[in-house]
């Protein structure tokens, strides 16, 4: 992502979601001292505002985390202080020998539906650990837009700037509904080595308080198509042919912790 000003304007969807998932289970925290990664922190305010909110005040560090050097350069400057930090990394790829082994907790909120590669993805999750360290990661699987994207890539004009839909946008998840995306992450999770891995699925929908314009607003923040932005009014207007109800999304979040 690279519009973290834009993106802290929309995120209400990603908000309420983990203010409500952490408010309704009881998720174990280390109690004192506990050194925190969140991956994938986008502009920071969740970081500050949510999970801190929800961890034992007398943690050690929170690190939070992107692969977008614009959304750390941004959180850095509005959220940095004497145990809050911000680095740039990318979860999908070599995890540098001083982040292994240092985490109790390591969390994420609507970021590992971008990971194509999940086994590293996770695998990395599991480097980072402490022995006994605890993940928790909340992201999508089936999406009623992801359809939409699909069908508007099939059409001739979209095609070009779309081609890429499945592994740029989908959710590796999307399509797993016939096999279960829970049998799936457990099996994976079990490989890597996690252990009282706990994942469920929640059905659920979201109604933009701005309606059809917020949702244009959050996808044009979260486009990872070249070229489409100077096409955004053209192809939000065909989106929302295709679906009148863009305003509210309907999808299915996956809630997934273990430990190590
Ligand atoms: C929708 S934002 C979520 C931001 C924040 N976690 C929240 O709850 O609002 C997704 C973020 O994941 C980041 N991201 C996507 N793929 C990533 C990867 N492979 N490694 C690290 N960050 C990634 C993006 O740059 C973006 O900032």
């Amino acid at each position: 992502m690279q519009d973290p000003k834009a993106y802290q304007h929309v995120n209400n969807m990603q908000s309420r979601d983990l203010e409500v998932i952490l408010k309704e289970n009881s998720f174990e925290w280390k109690q004192k001292d506990a050194r925190i990664m969140d991956v994938g922190c986008g502009d920071g305010s969740a970081t500050m505002g949510i999970w801190k909110k929800h961890i034992s005040e007398s943690f050690m560090i929170i690190v939070g985390s992107d692969k977008s050097q614009a959304c750390v350069n941004f959180a850095k400057k509005n959220y940095e202080g004497e145990k809050v930090k911000f680095i740039t990394l990318d979860i999908e790829g070599q995890i540098p020998d001083d982040l292994k082994g240092c985490f109790d907790h390591v969390v994420s909120n609507y970021v590992f539906h971008w990971v194509q590669r999940q086994e590293k993805g996770f695998s990395n999750i599991y480097d980072m650990l402490a022995k006994e360290g605890k993940c928790l990661l909340i992201f999508l699987g089936n999406c009623n837009c992801y359809e939409n994207y699909r069908t508007l890539s099939r059409t001739t004009k979209w095609n070009s700037y779309l081609k890429d839909v499945k592994t740029k946008l989908l959710s590796p998840y999307h399509d797993s509904q016939a096999s279960d995306p829970q049998i799936e992450i457990r099996s994976l999770m079990r490989k890597i080595g996690f252990r009282d891995i706990n994942i469920q699925v929640q059905n659920l929908s979201f109604d933009f308080e701005r309606g059809i314009d917020e949702f244009r607003d959050l996808m044009k923040c979260l486009n990872p198509f070249d070229g489409l932005e100077e096409k955004w009014e053209d192809f939000m207007d065909e989106y929302v042919q295709l679906d009148p109800n863009a305003g509210t999304i309907i999808y299915q979040l996956l809630v997934v912790s273990g430990t190590k």
